[in-house]
């Protein structure tokens, strides 16, 4: 009895990690740095890309920094917060997803030192705080403002060749610079709703034959006898957009009725006919030219609708099924009952067209909304994947372009330039501040020089004569990947 009261009192489960303290800080800074260096090679024009097998043995090619954490299925807890600023920035911004964890890192491994010589946490969150307002304000200063100046849409080009030159597709970034400002300059200027860009992959064929189609399009769908009757080309039809199976289904799968006598058998049949003819005819009697529905379309209705000059799809994506409505008008009914024109969507042409190896359908002239879909080609699917997300990274930046007109130079021209404003700073302040605000100056120069060392460049040199370009007043010298040189990045248009 007395045994058991002397032993240790424990709060905490088993195998619990008890460790505090700045210990604890340092352990949680080293999973960090961890991450960092995993991404570290993926920045710039001259990173390279990631080959991630999940656990479902999936092999994924990204140089996305978002995916790439993402998919590293990090389990430290301090680590996972780095994975929440990449997912931040990805949802906010849509680039620049490396940089920030790049930074993040950057930081902390500055800060190691201070907390390891015993300098008060609270001391180094107020100084990193002081210096991230200084550098925010100081970009406010230093942005350009690229307006109305010039052709907007040169502009716009610009900086979507810049999001994409750092990604597999930059040897084709022109062509696809031209389609990535073609689908936002095609949507509604006000919002520039994301939604209503679609993209869709079909593998096979070259880069080159992607295509941007002016309106909504997705793959055929599973499609029955007499489907191959219905006319696929129609102008200005009218589209029913329906959350209706229209099916026959299989006894098995109703509920169990029991009969005892097949005429009572032949009753429940005639009875799931006449509800199947007396929905297809509610939709005939609308006006209908064309039917899309989310559930299936079986036999039955493609012939009736075949038979009726109507086109139909059936098992249409939801998502597909939203963005036909948001642009084509109408509503997506759930009953056929009350379908009347109102709620009918029309666009100015409809045809169904072979796109590579896919039937495609195509809405185009749709009155309600602008929208264009994307078709992607290309060879293998973790090429065409991640085409899309660097199309993705692509749109949002010239979204971002469109919405605001402020720039400032990349290449690591931005970070040397915020270093040397916070390097100047800090002598203007004593103590640990002063070291502190030099160590947060001196990680933003991680930026420039991992762009270096990915290029093969020598670091140590490029990063002098940046310091030395910048303390001469060149606010926009950076990193030249081509010249490995410094040049003026805002001339050079990496923005
Ligand atoms: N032509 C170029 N010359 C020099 N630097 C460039 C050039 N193009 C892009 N950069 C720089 O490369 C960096 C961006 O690299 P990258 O696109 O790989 O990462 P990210 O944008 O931070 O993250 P992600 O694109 O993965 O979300 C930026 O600092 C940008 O200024
Ligand atoms: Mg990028």
């Amino acid at each position: 009895m007395s045994n058991r009261m002397q032993l240790p009192v424990k709060l905490l489960k088993e195998g619990t990690d008890t460790s505090q303290g700045i210990p604890q800080i340092v352990s949680n800074i080293n999973a960090c740095q961890v991450i960092g260096e995993a991404i570290k090679t993926t920045l710039g024009p001259r990173g390279l890309d990631k080959m991630i097998i999940d656990q479902r043995e999936k092999c994924h090619i990204s140089n996305d920094g978002a995916t790439i954490l993402q998919l590293l299925d990090i389990v430290h807890p301090a680590a996972k917060t780095l994975v929440d600023i990449a997912k931040s920035q990805d949802a906010e911004i849509g680039d620049g997803t490396t940089s920030v964890t790049l930074l993040a890192c950057e930081f902390m491994t500055a800060m190691k030192r201070y907390v390891e010589d015993g300098v008060h946490p609270q001391l180094i969150i107020r100084a990193i705080r002081k210096s991230s307002q200084l550098a925010v304000e100081r970009i406010n200063e230093l942005c350009a403002k690229i307006g109305n100046e010039g052709n907007k849409r040169e502009t716009l080009i610009k900086c979507a060749a810049t999001a994409m030159s750092s990604k597999l597709i930059a040897a084709n970034k022109e062509f696809f610079s031209n389609m990535v400002v073609d689908a936002v300059l095609s949507i509604e200027q006000d919002i520039l709703p994301l939604e209503m860009i679609g993209i869709k992959k079909v593998p096979g064929g070259a880069l080159e034959e992607s295509r941007l189609i002016q309106g909504v399009a997705f793959k055929k769908t599973f499609s029955y006898a007499g489907f191959e009757m219905q006319e696929k080309v129609k102008t200005s039809p009218t589209i029913a957009l329906l959350n209706v199976e229209l099916e026959l289904k299989a006894e098995k799968e109703n509920a169990e009725v029991r009969v005892t006598n097949v005429n009572d058998y032949q009753a429940v049949v005639d009875a799931e006919w006449d509800i199947l003819y007396e929905k297809l005819e509610a939709i005939h009697k609308s006006g209908a030219d064309i039917v899309l529905s989310k559930l299936p379309i079986g036999d039955v209705a493609t012939q009736y609708f075949a038979d009726r000059n109507m086109f139909c799809a059936g098992r249409v994506p939801e998502i597909d099924l939203k963005r036909t409505m948001k642009a084509c008008g109408g509503a997506i009914v759930s009953s056929t009952s009350n379908l009347n024109e109102n709620q009918l969507g029309s666009c100015a042409t409809f045809i169904e067209e072979k796109i590579g190896g896919e039937r495609f359908n195509l809405f185009e002239g749709c009155p309600k909304a602008k929208t264009c879909t994307m078709i992607l080609r290309g060879g293998a699917e973790q090429f065409l994947e991640e085409t899309e997300r660097s199309l993705h990274d692509a749109i949002m930046i010239v979204r971002r372009a469109c919405k605001s007109d402020r720039v400032v130079a990349g290449g690591g021209a931005i970070e040397m330039e915020l270093s040397k404003y916070l390097r100047d700073h800090s002598r203007t302040i004593k103590g640990k501040e002063q070291m502190l605000m030099n160590a947060y100056a001196k990680a933003l120069e991680i930026i420039p020089q991992q762009l270096c060392d990915n290029a093969g460049f020598d670091s140590t040199h490029m990063l002098n004569k940046l310091r030395k370009a910048h303390a001469e007043g060149e606010i926009w010298a950076g990193v030249d990947v081509q010249k490995e040189g410094v040049s003026n990045n805002y001339e050079a248009f990496v923005w």
